[in-house]
């Protein structure tokens, strides 16, 4: 069983792929939606947070964990390894080699929240793999309110506006490639393949399912889905962007008691 976990509906772009890549495993998701937004916290939050979320997926005895959120990929990975013992995969590496595979020009463009920004996370890896590209970073802190209010539908006319304003620098830095190191940001894909349309789009979320290398097995697992907030709202927004209705009703837990 595979346990995933975001701040709220970001890391579904991760567990999208992982049912499609090995539909027979079992999937256990919890979104942290009491505490979203997690990118403008201090590390210190960010990282008590990310235990928490961890101890209560553990309570699911998982064969792994994907840490399906940028913001404690880039803050806690390290922390979390090395104090729980099964194998942990962030989203910045699969990211950081997808970018520099599809990039002709070495110009990457990094937009991810102002936690992520600050780590220099996906930079780093990305100068591991190639020291002499050029990468351009922006925190874009008004995506995940967007996305977790549903103002993320196709030509919705706020989400176009934020994407132009964020995007400029972007577009000046002229890159041919382009991270959505928020896990939440390919909910906007449409909006900002509009604003620089010739840059390729990698989502960190979807790289990250990647990276997992399990056995292919027939049959069809179950998912289930955890919130620390109203669940209704989740539900609805979570089967908009996995276009079907959930298997499973979405269960409230009390994430401060972990
Ligand atoms: N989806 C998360 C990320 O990838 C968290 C966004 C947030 O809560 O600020 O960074």
């Amino acid at each position: 069983m595979i346990a995933i976990f975001d701040s709220g509906l970001g890391g579904l772009t991760a567990l999208k792929e992982i049912r499609t890549a090995y539909p027979a495993e079992d999937l256990v998701y919890f979104g942290d939606t009491s505490r979203v937004p997690y990118g403008t916290r201090s590390r210190d939050t960010i990282i008590k947070y990310a235990r928490q979320d961890m101890r209560f997926l553990m309570t699911h005895q998982p064969d792994a964990v994907v840490v399906a959120c940028g913001t404690v990929s880039s803050t806690a990975l390290d922390i979390l390894r090395s104090e729980f013992p099964l194998p942990i995969i962030g989203v910045v590496e699969g990211a950081a080699k997808r970018a520099l595979s599809l990039s002709k020009s070495g110009k990457i463009g990094v937009i991810g929240t102002a936690a992520t920004v600050r780590s220099g996370s996906y930079a780093r890896a990305i100068h591991a793999l190639s020291p002499e590209a050029e990468v351009t970073q922006i925190a874009c802190p008004l995506f995940v309110p967007l996305v977790e209010n549903g103002f993320s539908s196709e030509g919705d006319p706020i989400a176009r506006l934020t994407c132009e304003r964020y995007l400029a620098p972007i577009r000046e830095a002229g890159v041919d490639t382009l991270i959505l190191g928020c896990t939440h940001y390919p909910l906007l894909t449409w909006a900002i393949s509009e604003t620089l349309p010739n840059t390729a789009l990698v989502s960190a979320g979807a790289e990250a399912a990647k990276m997992l290398t399990l056995e292919k097995r027939a049959g069809i697992g179950s998912v289930k889905y955890y919130v620390s907030d109203d669940p209704a709202g989740f539900e609805a927004n979570a089967s908009i962007f996995l276009a079907h209705d959930l298997e499973h009703p979405v269960e409230k837990i009390d994430i401060e008691t972990y």
